[in-house]
């Protein structure tokens, strides 16, 4: 049998390319291999945002974007997490054995904290306790569907080892072994992908390329990124420049020597650098605007699609769920 991977996007913002290099492109090269249970994550992004049209804009350009992407969904399990009543069930059941210090260790909610000590505010302002249980309602999503391997990002580790903690306390307790534990998978070969300003590409810092942008704005961000004062004719360090970072994730190993050649020759400025990143981003990402606004354009066949997805999702869910349940004597 198959092992199975699971992953799931939290839809805050539009989708940029660091979400597309970093955690869809390797999740859709996993799912040849794995039995792959895609989501989401829209009960995350209910915690963040409070406009109801702006979340719903955001779960399907999120959804769509995946499908553009490539994620065929007669072979991977996709749905929305709200879609899954026993997620909230699982969640319940998993509180009962998580330790109220556990969650007062997780990153997001420290860092809250610590924003707030800074701000010289009141220690709990703005935090909800939706932020506060993220993990545990985190470990229920992974937890629910049996995930042998959750593909995350560096700065989730800590999200799938409390999981691990609270699926041990659940096993511990009851003897048996009622849940599965999952392993986090960090592709070590997706670098950080930078943004406009040469920090990690983040929705939150504003340096962002969104994945679906036409082709003007494309150009027109890409003409913005940030570069030293080097002359035309210096030669160039490829490694240090964050154009030539993008561009290694759109072209292949040829184009990539032949522009780290051109910066160390000298006689190239940036100008000219970026318009070869952006022939090479257009490339790869003309054809995937073309799909995501298709999908977009039909927005029943994209809800069918949700809505088949959680049809399949349900009677796994089921199952776990009535695991637990048998386990602790509630029948
Ligand atoms: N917390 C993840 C993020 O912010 C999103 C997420 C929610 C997730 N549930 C998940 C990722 C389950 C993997 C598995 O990126």
């Amino acid at each position: 049998m198959k092992k199975i991977s699971l992953t799931g996007i939290k839809p805050t913002g539009l989708l940029h390319i660091g979400n597309y290099f970093g955690a869809i492109k390797p999740a859709l090269e996993l799912a040849r291999d794995y039995d792959a249970r895609y989501f989401i994550a829209d009960y995350h992004a209910l915690n963040i945002i409070k406009d109801p049209r702006e979340l719903a804009a955001n779960i399907r350009q999120v959804a769509a974007g995946w499908l553009a992407a490539g994620l065929d969904p007669d072979k991977v399990i996709f749905y929305r997490q709200s879609s899954i009543p026993e997620i909230f069930e699982l969640t319940t059941q998993l509180m009962a054995f998580t330790a109220k210090g556990l969650m007062n260790r997780a990153h997001a909610y420290k860092s809250a904290v610590q924003e707030n000590i800074k701000n010289n505010a009141d220690l709990d302002a703005g935090i909800n306790m939706g932020l506060f249980t993220y993990p545990v309602l985190m470990a229920a999503d992974i937890i629910l569907f049996d995930a042998d391997v959750v593909p995350v990002g560096k700065d989730q580790v800590q999200h799938i080892e409390m999981a691990q903690d609270i699926v041990q306390a659940v096993n511990f307790n009851y003897k048996s072994e009622v849940l599965k534990v999952p392993q986090a998978l960090v592709q070590e070969n997706v670098g950080v992908v930078p943004g406009l300003d040469g920090r990690k590409m983040s929705k939150s810092y504003g340096n962002a390329i969104p994945l679906f942008c036409d082709e003007k704005t494309l150009r027109k961000l890409i003409m913005r990124i940030v570069t030293n004062s080097q002359a035309v004719e210096e030669p160039k360090d490829p490694a240090t420049s964050q154009i030539y970072l993008l561009y290694q994730l759109f072209a292949d190993e040829e184009e990539e020597r032949s522009l780290a050649n051109r910066y160390r020759e000298g006689g190239m400025g940036w100008g000219e650098a970026k318009e070869e990143l952006f022939r090479a981003a257009n490339r790869e990402l003309g054809p995937l605007r073309t799909r995501f606004n298709e999908i977009m354009a039909n927005p029943a066949e994209l809800d069918a699609i949700l809505r088949r997805g959680a049809e399949k999702a349900r009677p796994i869910a089921t199952a776990t769920v009535r695991r637990f349940r048998k386990a602790a004597g509630i029948e």
